[in-house]
């Protein structure tokens, strides 16, 4: 069981190539606690966590994790550092069996800790021998989450895991989800259109507006203020 540890971005600007698409963003996430990142298409959400992980170009700015900068790290060894990225791109490896795809997860850890990932999600041990090309998008998304969680994160980044997904199978994420922020080893940073939703899993929020910070605050308090839910998010955000 890891221990969660303390996020705290300062001052980042990023983008890619010429294109800078992350505006001096600055926030902080506490050990073992949750933020949702909001905010309509296109505004930098990916962005925003393509650079924590070291997808993307930087231009300035810290990456504490746990209180040492990981900025400067590649992001092979941010990974290592206890940073878990789940891209919204899932990125399962088509022509790897389930089994395969887990493995490449474990980095140093031996072979029988992915029976780990098979009891966070029992669906992905029937289906360990399919290719990760015959899995269904629920089930790719269990296999992307697992393959990070098996890496041990102590930050962990999941962004719009519940995209295009049955309401069945994100009730089956959520779950899973929710238990890995209730066991206390992880802190959690989740991107999620449905609004509702991110407030109920989240502790605090901020709401991302052409690659800046438009808000911040408790997702108990944006809950509670439709009219900033309308303005940032759009009508017919919360039910
Ligand atoms: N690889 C890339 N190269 C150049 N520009 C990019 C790239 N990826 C994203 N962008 C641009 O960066 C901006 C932010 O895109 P991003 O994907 O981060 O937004 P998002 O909030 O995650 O959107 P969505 O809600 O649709 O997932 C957009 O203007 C987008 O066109
Ligand atoms: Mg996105």
């Amino acid at each position: 069981m890891t221990t969660a540890v303390s996020l705290d971005v300062r001052n980042l600007s990023a983008g890619y190539g010429p294109t800078r698409v992350i505006e001096d963003v600055s926030f902080s996430v506490a050990p073992g606690s949750r933020l949702a990142v909001l905010g309509r298409n296109g505004v930098g959400k990916t962005s925003l966590f393509a650079t924590i992980a070291g997808h993307t170009r930087r231009y300035g700015g810290e990456i504490r994790l746990g209180g040492t900068d990981i900025a400067p790290l590649a992001p092979a060894a941010r990974a290592l550092a206890g940073l878990g990225y789940v891209p919204q791109t899932r990125d399962v490896f088509s022509t790897l069996t389930v089994e395969e795809n887990l493995s490449v997860g474990l980095k140093k850890r031996p072979k029988d800790a992915i029976e780990e990932a098979y009891k966070l999600f029992p669906r992905l041990k029937e289906r360990r021998r399919n290719l990760g090309s015959q899995l269904s998008g629920g089930e790719q998304q269990m296999l992307s989450t697992a393959r990070t969680i098996l890496g041990q994160p102590t930050v962990l980044l999941l962004d719009e895991p519940l995209e295009g997904l049955a309401p069945v199978i994100c009730e089956e994420l959520t779950a899973v989800f929710s238990a890995l922020a209730q066991q206390g080893g992880m802190t959690i940073l989740l991107v999620e259109q449905r609004i509702q939703s991110a407030l109920d899993f989240a502790d605090d929020v901020i709401i991302l507006e052409r690659g800046r910070i438009a808000w911040s605050g408790a997702s108990a308090a944006l809950a509670g203020d439709r009219k900033t839910v309308e303005h940032f998010l759009g009508v017919g955000g919360l039910h």
